[in-house]
Formats: C-alpha cells, sequence, structure tokens
C-alpha cells in the first residue's frame, strides 16, 4: 500500500522523485494534467483521461504524438507499484526543459509523470447530506485563450477561488464568468434540476469537458431524461429544485445550499440520486467493457 512514482517510464522511489528546476512544468506551471481513480484497482475511464491529456497538450503546444500509448503502460507499472487496494491517479506531461524564457516551439521533449497514491474514500456524508457552493467571480488560467478549457496544471485560480469559497463556508467554490454566467467547480462540473429538466453549462463558456460529466449525460439519456447544455445564471441556481456537482474523485455529489440559499427542500434530490445511481451503472460498465 502506498504511493509510487514513475517518471518517462522509470519507477522512481517516492520519497527521491523530482523533475528538474528548469523543467517548464516547475517553471511556469507550463504542463497539462489527468486525474482518474480506480475501481477494483482498474483505472476508470483511461483511455477517455489520455485522450483528453492528448487533446490539452496539442492546445497547449506541448508535443503529444504517441503520449497516451506510452503512458498506458507506465500507469500499469506505478499502479502495480503501489500496490493500493483503490488508487488516486495523476498523470502530468510538462513541456520539459528549454532555454530560460517563455518561448516555445523549438522542438521540446515533454517530460511524463505517473503519480499513484492511496485512494481516499469520500465521506458518507458528502452524499447522504449534500454539500455547499459558493460562487465566485473567477477567471481561470485559460480564460479567453485558444486552448481555454485544456486541463492546464495552472489552477492557481482554482486554488484561489476554493479558498475564498471556504472562507465562506461553502465546501467548493462556482466559478462565474465576467457575464455573469455558471462555469464550473474548481475541480468540478455542475448540474442543475428544475422541474424534473437538467441542466449545465454548455462547453463553450470555456469549462472542462468533464469525463464523469459527459458518462452522466450518457447516463441521464438512456434513462429517457434530458439533459439541456445552456447557459446558467446564479438565479437559476438558487431556484433550482436540485443541484449537483460531478467528478472523476466524487463522482456524482448533491448540492443542497448555494451562498446560503437553500437549494429545493434542503436535502439530495430525487433526480439527483437517480442519475447518481444511472452513473455508477454506466460507470460499471464501462470498466467491464475496458476490461474486454
Ligand atoms: N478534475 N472541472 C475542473 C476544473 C476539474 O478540475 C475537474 C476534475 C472537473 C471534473 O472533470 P472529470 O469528471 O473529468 O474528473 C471539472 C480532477 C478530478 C481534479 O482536478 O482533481
Amino acid at each position: 500500500m502506498g504511493a509510487s512514482v514513475c517518471i518517462d517510464g522509470a519507477l522512481v522511489a517516492p520519497e527521491l522523485a523530482s523533475v528538474p528546476v528548469m523543467d517548464r512544468g516547475f517553471l511556469y506551471g507550463d504542463s497539462a494534467f489527468e486525474v482518474t481513480r480506480t475501481y477494483g484497482g482498474q483505472p476508470f475511464a483511461l483511455g477517455a483521461h489520455l485522450d483528453r491529456l492528448e487533446r490539452s497538450c496539442e492546445r497547449l503546444g506541448i508535443p503529444a504524438t504517441g503520449l497516451g500509448a506510452a503512458l498506458r503502460p507506465e500507469i500499469a507499472v506505478a499502479l502495480g507499484a503501489a500496490a493500493n487496494e483503490e488508487s488516486y491517479v495523476r498523470v502530468i506531461v510538462t513541456r520539459g526543459i528549454t532555454d530560460i524564457g517563455l518561448g516555445v516551439g523549438r522542438g521540446e521533449t515533454p517530460r511524463r509523470v505517473v503519480v499513484v497514491l492511496p485512494l481516499t474514500e469520500q465521506p458518507a456524508a458528502l452524499y447522504e447530506d449534500g454539500v455547499e457552493l459558493a460562487t465566485v467571480m473567477s477567471a481561470r488560467a485559460l480564460d479567453g485563450t485558444g486552448a481555454a478549457g485544456a486541463k492546464a496544471s495552472n489552477y492557481l485560480p482554482n486554488i484561489l477561488a476554493l479558498a475564498a469559497a471556504r472562507a465562506r463556508g461553502g465546501y467548493e467554490a462556482l466559478s462565474v464568468g465576467p457575464g455573469g454566467e455558471l462555469l464550473e467547480g474548481a475541480t468540478s462540473n455542475v448540474f442543475l434540476v428544475r422541474g424534473g429538466r437538467v441542466a449545465t453549462p454548455p462547453l463553450g463558456v470555456g469549462i472542462l469537458e468533464g469525463i464523469t460529466r459527459r458518462v452522466v449525460m450518457e447516463a441521464a439519456r438512456e434513462g429517457g431524461v434530458e439533459v439541456e447544455e445552456r447557459l446558467l445564471f446564479p438565479p437559476d441556481l438558487y431556484g433550482a429544485d436540485e443541484a449537483f456537482i460531478t467528478s472523476s474523485l466524487r463522482e456524482v455529489v448533491p448540492v443542497v445550499r448555494a451562498d446560503g440559499a437553500v437549494i429545493g427542500d434542503g436535502r439530495p434530490g430525487l433526480v439527483t440520486r437517480r442519475l447518481a445511481a444511472a452513473f455508477a451503472r454506466r460507470r460499471d460498465a464501462l470498466l467491464a467493457a475496458e476490461r474486454g
């Protein structure tokens, strides 16, 4: 049971694992990353995560050819070495080392880092009682750039938004864009339910295309529940019958308050619980399909 680290294909003792100080991931946050977890020791939606990682790198101009194929066995080696019952898996690809300065496009060699940790199970209260969101006006690192929505490692805006939310008693921050539109959490996507209809912000507002978000939407549609992707604003949140957030580490978490306002009856909603169960069924089907 424990941690393991694989850097460019080499297993390194976690306590000794390091990257050079001239690595641009360290110097500038110039890197992309993915986070998933295992179920029964099997990383969930690994193909989708690696595809998204390659897309993030491409959008950042980090050479991405063959990244997924190179990383898949390295993730397997790191999981085997960690030998956890369940693991947290973080995969980082940096732009590597260049001459000092921000210039790019000079044939950099990306650095691949895989970090595996024992998975910290989420507290049952998260799902039984639900959580509070705090809206935070928050520009994110890539907003307004051609790479908006890529999963770049620079999470300082997310860190600061979460700190502001926690200072106001929120569990998760909910970022609000320049036009007042709801975006996403510091590390989650958001969904609202009103009159049995489910809605979530569209990718075009510059949010991460969450894998859990996608699986929930697929599961909902399979169950005859349409999910509308449309611009949402704080009054939509405060006036919702239900709300929930989604992420690879937390799956579907009910939201029962936002900025101090009670959502619905202040308890996890029925549609939310049904979609959480539908997600779990689809998740298990996807895991079985990945096992072949
Ligand atoms: N990412 N939006 C942001 C900004 C995120 O960081 C995450 C979670 C999500 C949900 O995406 P997914 O369903 O693919 O996990 C949305 C991981 C879990 C993290 O950063 O910890």
